[in-house]
């Protein structure tokens, strides 16, 4: 065994500082194409990447070495570069690099000024935490969501997506559902408005899709042509939560289902557990579940329990025709919960 020095201890103190370096650095290896591009291209000179991506050489060069003395890339004795093994395995899991560092970096940042009384909210990235939160739900909550869909009694033919994000919910949805006629998707980001866009005209559903820029509650007052059966809220309740209230989210609800009483609705939460230390001190709580829930209360959204959610719903007049978890292959830990939700008679 190793006798403890000072530069052992300074060895264990600076684990989250490189690990906080790493975090960002992969963050920016994706954002920048740099992975994409290795992806599609291993083995390629410097020289040709810094040509090709219009990157500054010198910093490139740094960036590269970097990766490669963390194992996230390889070099030959020619200077060619190559992702290694660690860099392809984790590509499933950059959107959640995509929310937690893009999205919330300021946030973690902005925590000093914003924990002194009577301060503001932290700041945040809405467009990386839309784009990113679509992604993980890609794997967590679009699965959920289906599984929900398929107990309705009534098929979704026409979806309304509040708080929508980049979109990605309302192309799966319709490549997914072949009898969706239309879905509407509603988002107060005006740059996630504007990633839904290119998304939906990506996958050529211009004609299936709108997006409207706006709060959910503008869905209840504007004079559009929203006509859906089905609405999906996925991680929104607790923004409208921190915004309005629990008296807000009550009113948002039923405004809602008086609007559209026909609708089926699938809402999609996260139980706040923070103050468990079982579920917050190892695994997916751990690693994911503890910071992600720190961040919610700097940025103005209110996690809460299942039973605080069906209080809610029951004042709104809905009942509960099913509520599940996700795949514990995916998400083991039971904290994300999906409802399926319709007027009680
Ligand atoms: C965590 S993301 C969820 C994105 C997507 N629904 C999903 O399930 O992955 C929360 C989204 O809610 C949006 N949002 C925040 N306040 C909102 C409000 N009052 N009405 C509708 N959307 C809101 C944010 O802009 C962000 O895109």
């Amino acid at each position: 065994m190793t006798a403890a020095t000072f530069e052992t201890g300074l060895v264990n103190a600076l684990q989250p500082v490189r690990f906080h370096a790493l975090a960002i650095a992969l963050y920016q290896f994706f954002e920048t194409g740099l992975f994409t591009y290795l992806k599609e291209k291993p083995c390629t000179s410097l020289a040709t990447v810094s040509a090709d991506l219009e990157m500054d050489s010198w910093r490139l060069e740094a960036f590269v070495l970097y990766l490669r003395n963390e194992g996230y890339v390889e070099l030959d004795e020619n200077s060619r570069v190559s992702l290694s093994q660690t860099a392809i395995d984790l590509e499933p899991f950059r959107p959640w690099y995509t929310m937690m560092i893009g999205g919330y970096t300021p946030t973690w940042m902005g925590m000093g000024k914003a924990l002194m009384a009577k301060s503001g909210p932290a700041p945040r990235d809405l467009r990386q935490v839309g784009v990113g939160s679509c992604g993980i739900s890609n794997y967590d909550a679009i699965p959920l969501t289906r599984r929900l869909m398929a107990l309705s009694p009534t098929a979704c033919t026409r979806l309304l997506d509040l708080g929508c994000g980049n979109g990605m919910y309302l192309v799966y949805f319709c490549l997914a559902l072949e009898g969706l006629e239309h879905a509407w998707g509603i988002e107060p980001s005006a740059e996630s408005c504007e990633d839904a866009r290119k998304l939906v005209t990506q996958h050529g559903l211009d004609d299936r899709v709108s997006i409207i820029h706006g709060t959910a509650a503008s869905a209840l007052k504007v004079d559009n042509e929203l006509s859906p059966n089905f609405a999906v809220i996925g991680f929104v309740l607790h923004e409208i939560l921190g915004q309005a209230g629990r008296q807000g989210v009550v009113d948002f609800l039923k405004g809602l289902v008086g609007r559209f009483p026909e609708l089926s609705l699938v809402v999609i939460e996260v139980d706040g557990k923070l103050a468990d230390i079982k579920h917050m001190g190892d695994g997916l709580g751990l690693a994911y579940y503890n910071p992600y829930s720190t961040l919610h209360p700097f940025t103005l959204q209110k996690l809460e329990s299942p039973s605080f959610w069906e209080a809610v719903f029951h004042d709104a007049g809905l009942k509960i025709l099913a509520c599940l978890t996700t795949d514990t292959n995916v998400d083991s830990t039971g904290l994300e919960i999906g409802y399926l939700l319709r007027c009680a008679d």
